[in-house]
Formats: structure tokens, sequence, C-alpha cells
């Protein structure tokens, strides 16, 4: 009977899911054919936009850089809009036998205050035993910590979340019928075997997933009778960046933790916010896009899948305002997504499509890594040479890498495969 009423809820979903794909498809006149990518000129990487030519890492760093990082930050994600007051750390719960033997598990509360607010959030750390000086990827989950493994002793958190009926989750509440119900995403095991630590948070601790903007770590910014942030200020992808930035704070305090290597890693609206956090705090080490698509590493100027338009008007909490003047205007971009790739150089980059996954542009995300490339050569680092698609299952993995996998949007053992062989090489690392 339970099980009935479930497979009725995810009917249910299913078809509303459906329903609203379809909507917004008819609402939006979506483009899924190559032919029909108007034409555009990709924004030069080493020609400043007053139309200096830049010649040297230097240059880079103090001429075309800051200026690219500004347009990111005033026009499209949106500024911090100040300092916290404090951020304190509190270890909530350890073990030191987790995962049948072979990694510690550490839960620490993060809590941040400013104007005698505060947002608490739970960072949950495996490391591989016996280790030291560990690598670690630092990831968001999208329905709590306790849906990343089926481990009793993970911490369940009580922020508002998406309802999801394959999780279980009704009336925005995270309870323990999900505990478990996302492990297939991480490939947890395979991470601690080949020596590295994984770390993860619930995102909707940061802010919560919703259009208000009343809520989560915005708020503590706000003054008296404030309830957006200004035009330029952040939207919540910009506040999940700052959200990853924080807990590397923590990470660098951990002795067990090689502070050079902390790669941060997103899936989807979650891979658009990681790479953000790359570009805007440098203590990264690396950034891997997973089906990041518009807003993340796929071009806009193409057009092709969800648009500028389409995403500010289906999450318009996303970007900051000023974001929305682009919308069915990319021509007016003076960047395209490959300057914010270009942000993350000369550090190891991993951009991730899958084939089926038409609505992030999978040939958009390659492009996007291969116009990148330039600003990675300037410093002497390999990028993507070729500007072909690659065939299906046939990564190219230099200091920018990038595969297109078979299947949906999704994370698969497949991708966490490729960024762990990619990883080693890149971080010289020996299990
Ligand atoms: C929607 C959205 C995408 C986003 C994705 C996700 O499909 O349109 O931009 O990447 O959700 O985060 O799963």
């Amino acid at each position: 009977m339970g099980l009935k009423i479930m497979y009725m809820k995810v009917f249910v979903q299913c078809s509303i899911a459906f329903f609203l794909c379809a909507m917004s498809s008819a609402q939006f006149d979506i483009n899924y054919e190559e032919t029909k990518v108007p034409e555009f000129k990709v924004p030069e990487p080493l020609t400043t936009f007053s139309g200096e030519r830049i010649s040297t890492p230097q240059e880079w760093d103090t001429k075309r850089r800051p200026e690219v990082y500004e347009f990111f930050e005033r026009k499209v994600y949106g500024k911090v809009p100040g300092p916290l007051d404090k951020v304190t750390f509190k270890t909530l719960e350890e073990g030191n036998n987790a995962l049948g033997g072979k990694a510690l598990r550490k839960q620490v509360e993060i809590t941040l205050r400013k104007n005698g607010k505060s947002i608490r959030f739970t960072l949950l750390i495996y490391l591989p035993k016996g280790a030291s000086k560990i690598p670690v990827f630092l990831g968001y989950n999208f329905h709590g910590n306790h849906t990343v493994t089926a481990e009793d002793e993970v911490l369940i958190s009580n922020a508002w979340s998406m309802n999801n009926a394959s999780l279980n989750i009704d009336n925005h509440q995270l309870t323990a019928a999900s505990r478990g119900g996302r492990a297939h995403r991480w490939a947890i095991d395979n991470i601690i075997e080949k020596g590295f630590g994984l770390a993860t948070i619930y995102y909707g601790e940061i802010d919560p997933d919703k259009s208000d903007m009343n809520d989560g770590i915005h708020a503590l910014f706000y003054e008296k009778g404030q309830e957006r942030p200004k035009r330029d200020e952040w939207g919540s992808l910009s506040a999940w960046a700052f959200g990853y930035s924080k807990a590397l704070d923590y990470l660098l305090t951990d002795d067990a933790i090689d502070p050079t290597k902390v790669i941060v890693f997103g899936h989807s609206r979650l891979g658009k916010a990681a790479l953000w956090a790359a570009a805007s705090d440098q203590r990264f080490a690396g950034a891997i896009s997973n089906n990041s698509g518009c807003g993340g590493a796929a071009l806009s100027k193409r057009r092709f899948g969800e648009t500028i338009n389409v995403i500010n008007t289906q999450f318009p909490h996303w970007f900051c305002h000023n974001f929305k003047g682009y919308n069915n205007n990319e021509e007016a971009l003076p960047v395209d997504q490959h300057l914010l790739l270009a942000l993350v150089a000369p550090r190891p980059l991993y951009v991730a499509s899958a084939k089926e996954d038409q609505w992030a542009d999978p040939q958009g995300e390659f492009l996007s890594a291969y116009h990148t490339s330039k600003v990675y050569e300037l410093f002497h680092k390999k990028g993507i040479s070729e500007a072909q698609l690659p065939e299906i299952q046939q990564p190219i993995q230099n200091t920018v890498a990038y595969h297109l996998r078979a299947g949906k949007h999704d994370v698969t053992e497949y991708d966490w495969e490729q960024y762990l062989i990619w990883a080693h090489k890149m971080f010289n690392i020996n299990p």
C-alpha cells in the first residue's frame, strides 16, 4: 500500500515536471538545432574591453582578469555585499570507523554572523584513514548530507527543501526516509580508495532555492526594511559560491587536509556555483563543472537549449538583477562563459557534459572550454587544442579537461572515474 502511494506520488510529480517542461518549451521556443544557432563572435579572451592586447600572464592578472571578473560580478552573478562579522566552526560528530572502516567521518557546523543575525550549515567530511595531507573534493548536494551515504550517523538538516517524491521529501522537510537516496551520485568508495577526501554541504542551508530573497544568507546583510539585494548584488548562485568559500575557510584549518588541493565540484546549478566560487576565490586549487549548462560552462551567445531569458524567467533569484538586461539580448554581452572559465586559469579545470543533456548544450560547454584554452596557454598550461567536439567516452584530460558522457543530465560513476584519473595527474597524487 505504502509503495503504491509512493509510486503514485512519483507519477504525479513526473507528470507535473513533464507538463512544466512542455509548458516552458512552448512558452520559450527552445532551439535544439545546430543549423539555427545564430552567428556570433566569441569575445576575444586576450584583448581588453578597450582593445589592448594581452601577451603575458602579468598583463592577464593585472589588466584583463580584473575587468572580466568585475563584469561577471556586477552584471551576472552579483557582488557579495560585504564581509561577515564572524565565522565559527564547531565539530558536531566524528567517527573513526566510517564506510566499513576505511574512512574517517567528521561533521562540522559552520556559523556565519552578520548584524546580530546568523545562519548555520553542516559540512560532512569523509577522509581516507591513515593518510595525511589529503586532497579533497568539495561539493554541494541537492537534498541533504544524509542522502550522500546511508550512514545512520549523518545528521539531517532542518533547512527548507524542495519536495521530491522519489526521495520521499514532503512538506519541504528532510527526513531519514531519503537516507542514502543520492549515494549513486557520489562514488564515495572510489574517491576514498583513490586517496581523496569528500566534503559536502546541503546547499539549502546557505540559501533555500526559492525565488523569495528573504531568507538564507542574503537576509543577514539587509538594512531595516530591505527585502532583496541591490541590482548588482548577489543572487543565489553567488550566495552558494560564497558558501563554498566559507567551507574552504574551515577545510584550510584541518591538519589532515592539503590546503593546496581543495577542488570545488558541482553538478548543474551547483556546477554554475562551483565555477563562480573558483573564479571568486583563488584558494580553490581547481574546479569541476558537471553538466552546468546555461550560466555555467555553456556559451550563452549560441542560444542553444536553455537561454538567458529562460533561466532568468524560471529562476529569477539565481543571478543578480542586472543580468536580466541580457534577456534575449545576448549580443550585447561583452563576455561569454569561456571568460568565466578563464577566471579559473591557470588552475586545473574540468568541464563535463552528457550527450542527452541538450538543455545544457554540450557543444556550447565544449566550445567554452576550447576558447578558454588561450588563457591557459598564456600560462604554458595545456588546454583543448581542437575545436571538434570529442566522441562520447573519449575524454581530453589536460589542465583544461573535457568529456562527453553517454546518457542524461546526472553525475555517474563514469564522471567520477574521469575526475579521479585527471585529478591524480594534475595534483601528483600517489595513493
Ligand atoms: C534546470 C535549469 C538548469 C539547471 C538545472 C539543475 O534544468 O534550467 O539551468 O542547471 O535545473 O540544476 O538541475
